[in-house]
């Protein structure tokens, strides 16, 4: 018999399933493959007495987390328990106890890595985490080791399966935001507080994460603009896609130089960009290397077994690693010393005006944007005219996002009102 490594579980809910189901129902063929078998003594769950859809073995689940910490023969910790605590601070008495952490949790893993990396290397432990990040896509392992080679410039992912499928179906069948919310609630494709997704949470967990090892520096989490899906009209999915855009909520992450900028927001991208056809749950990761250059992944970045795929094949890297390896950079809560925030970024812009149909608007408008340095691209009257007001909706050449905003400002409202600002991405 091969190497028998006993597992503990922290949560045993969705992904918790579904890593059980992968365990058991193909652990002979990984055995088979690596000569390690994995026995799964015991699961911490909230309610031991709640129904679940698995039959799980007398004496499997518990709900005192001390039994699986003070358990000498678990040598391997996989948690999906999700939230900052008290998953950060089960997953840190876990590694001080020289029990490898393999994770699914970005929260806790954004705000707490240096902690955890830092309990990991002192007590030889491994700390791992493919699934923190799109699910079944080996993104963190693509980045960490297979493109080891390259200078990432920039990346951009779609990263969050939600929001990715809320705009996919206003985009495709013309509802809107709330409609779908509530659709997506029902089929379970969305929490019934929907905050973390909607407002660019996850997706700003994640790309600090993806940035930090893409960049070989901490790019906390704070350092991510963010803005979520709330406030996006169907007015402007409908214009952008007149004008040969699809709306994306985008984690793009850029570095020139010593300067990184991470933003999460909606933006449009061009239709014929790969990442424009990455529709519904799917989620997506772009980037380019200065050697590799331009790469897509493509996947499920949710659901029990595309989880599960990604957090067992890390388990038997852990089981088999001789030895943990850590990212090379300097983790710390600060950001990466050297690495300087850039959050005037540059980008083109979409905007929405309702403008007065009289003579020398349109000038006056244009006038404001050229006075702080901002050249239009494109102009086009789109949809219906509302009043005296008629609405006009340009595409900028690139600009700074400062210079932008204060243009926005000073548009005077007597001529033109702008409805929606939104940054576009060639
Ligand atoms: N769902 C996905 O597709 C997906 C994909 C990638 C990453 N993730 C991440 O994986 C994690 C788990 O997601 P999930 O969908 O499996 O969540 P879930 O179905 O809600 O499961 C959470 C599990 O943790 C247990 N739990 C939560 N708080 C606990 C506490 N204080 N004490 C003891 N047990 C506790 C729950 O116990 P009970 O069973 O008793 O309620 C449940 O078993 C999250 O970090 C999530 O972001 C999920």
């Amino acid at each position: 018999m091969g190497k028998v490594i006993k597992i503990g579980f922290f949560g045993c809910g969705n992904v918790g399933s579904g890593v059980w189901k992968l365990l058991t129902g193909f652990a002979d063929n990984i055995s088979h493959r690596t000569g390690l078998k994995f026995e799964l003594k015991r699961a911490l769950v909230r309610d031991i007495h709640k129904k679940r859809d698995i039959d799980f073995p007398e004496g499997f689940l518990t709900d005192q987390v001390d039994d699986i910490l003070n358990d000498d023969e678990i040598s391997i910790v996989l948690e999906f328990l999700g939230g900052e605590e008290p998953a950060f601070s089960w997953d840190l008495a876990a590694l001080k106890k020289g029990k490898t952490v393999v994770t699914a949790n970005k929260v806790a893993l954004a705000l707490h890595w240096h902690e955890l990396q830092r309990a990991a290397k002192e007590s030889g432990a491994g700390l791992y985490y493919e699934a923190a990040v799109c699910g079944a896509i080996p993104i963190i392992h693509t980045i960490e080791e297979s493109l080891q080679a390259n200078s990432i410039s920039y990346l951009y992912g779609i990263v969050n399966g939600t929001t990715n499928y809320i705009l996919s179906r206003m985009s495709k069948n013309g509802e809107d935001y709330e409609t779908v919310l509530k659709d997506a609630q029902k089929l379970g494709l969305a929490e019934p507080d929907p905050a973390a997704d909607v407002e660019g949470f996850d997706a700003a967990y994640k790309l600090s994460i993806l940035a930090s090892l893409a960049f070989h520096g901490k790019v906390p989490f704070e350092y991510v603009y963010r803005e979520g899906i709330t406030r996006v009209k169907l007015e402007d999915i409908r214009c952008g896609q007149e004008l040969g855009y699809t709306l994306k909520l985008l984690a793009i992450a850029k570095r020139d130089g010593l300067k990184v900028e991470t933003r999460v927001h909606p933006t449009f991208i061009a239709q014929d960009h790969p990442m424009a056809n990455v529709s519904g749950s799917f989620n997506a990761v772009f980037l380019k290397g200065h050697a590799c250059d331009e790469m897509m992944f493509m996947g499920k970045g949710a659901g029990d077994l595309p989880t599960a795929s990604a957090i067992v094949s890390d388990l038997v890297r852990a089981a088999s690693a001789p030895q943990h390896q850590y990212p090379t950079f300097t983790n710390e809560e600060k950001p990466a010393v050297g690495l300087v925030r850039n959050s005037d970024w540059k980008c083109a812009f979409y905007v929405r005006t309702m403008a007065k149909d009289a003579p020398g608007v349109l000038s006056r408008v244009a006038q404001t944007f050229a006075d702080h340095g901002v050249s239009i691209a494109a102009m086009q009257q789109k949809g219906e005219r509302q009043n005296d007001r008629v609405p006009l909706v340009f595409i900028t050449h690139t600009a700074r996002e400062t210079d932008m905003q204060e243009a926005v400002r000073q548009i005077d409202p007597e001529i033109a009102t702008v409805e929606s600002l939104i940054r576009v991405e060639k």
